[in-house]
């Protein structure tokens, strides 16, 4: 994973901010937008992060 490539554009969200907030406990598409503000804007973004933090959740998990 680039943690560096970007999920949200309009809140310059990385993919490593939100891999960093799952890790801080936020488990939710809504968690994740109240800790690091991802999706709170046009919200085209939203269907992509529910993806993306059901996919990093499970990376994490299995490690
Ligand atoms: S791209 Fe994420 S809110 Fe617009």
């Amino acid at each position: 994973m680039k943690r560096d490539k970007e999920a949200c554009h309009c809140n310059n969200v990385t993919y490593g901010m939100i891999e960093d907030a799952i890790r801080a406990g936020a488990n939710t598409l809504e968690e994740i937008q109240n800790m690091i503000g991802a999706g709170k804007c046009c919200g085209k973004c939203k269907d992509f992060l529910a993806f993306l933090i059901r996919d990093m959740k499970e990376e994490i998990d299995k490690r």
